[in-house]
């Protein structure tokens, strides 16, 4: 297994702090800064499906060869069928992909599986959870967008927080090991009901980067997630 692959599931809160707020001309530095983390998240976006055009394959396999944490891949691209197998390629972690956009879910699923990487489908706060509910004996993680995807900063959107209590119960009631992480708005404020709706993995853009000391940011969001989550 190459660093910055993951074991396997794991349990307790997961604090993966999203580059997107980060510093793009220090790069390298900014993942030093979150070393305290658990993965670091990185948004990938094409312009098409989202408004916002950011980092792409030849970033991430750089920042996968530098970084000690596992690469959470978010994919808000157009065709993922196409383009996210490079990311599991490139020695990401997880790669994510959005129901929105997938031609062919379960296969792709399936072939992120094959070359090493933990995949996930993602969902948009509109997107009801039954378009994912035939995919969770496919992924391991499945990604609530708790703000509409394609830029950091926005509020976070508490109608989003009973569709995490529905992917709870229903990975839940089905037995399966899966990650369900939220990601928009994350921070000191809403994390607490994020866990306590059943989230296991916390994208915090925002309120790590933005803080004066992301290290100690990133144990209080830890600390306040773990105060509210149950292990499964
Ligand atoms: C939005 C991205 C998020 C974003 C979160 O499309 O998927 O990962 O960076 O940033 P904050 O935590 O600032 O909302
Ligand atoms: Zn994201």
């Amino acid at each position: 297994m190459s660093p910055g692959r993951l074991a396997c599931p794991s349990v307790g809160p997961l604090i993966a702090p999203s580059l997107l707020s980060s510093d793009f001309a220090n790069l390298q530095a900014e993942v030093e800064r979150i070393t305290g983390a658990d993965w670091v998240h990185v948004d990938v976006m094409d312009n098409h499906f989202v408004p916002n055009l950011t980092i792409g394959l030849p970033v991430v396999e750089a920042l996968a060869k530098r970084s000690s944490l596992p690469l959470d891949c978010h994919l808000m691209i157009e065709e993922p069928d196409r383009w996210a197998p490079d990311y599991a390629e490139a020695g990401a972690g997880t790669v994510t992909f959005h129901v929105e956009a997938a031609a062919a879910p379960v296969r792709l699923a399936r072939e992120l599986r094959r070359l090493g990487a933990h995949p996930g489908i993602a969902m948009n706060p509109t997107t009801p959870v039954d378009e994912v509910e035939n995919m969770l004996g496919e992924v391991d993680l499945v990604l609530v967008m708790t703000v509409e995807p394609g830029f950091g900063g926005q509020p976070f959107l508490e109608l989003c927080l009973p569709k995490v209590h529905r992917v709870r119960e229903l990975v839940s009631r089905a037995g399966l090991q899966v990650w369900v992480e939220v990601d928009g708005g994350v921070s000191e404020e809403t994390i607490e009901r994020c866990a306590e709706a059943g989230a296991d993995v916390f994208v915090a853009g925002t309120a790590v980067f933005g803080a004066e000391d992301a290290a100690t940011a990133i144990a209080e969001l830890r600390t306040l997630a773990g105060r509210s989550h149950s292990p499964r």
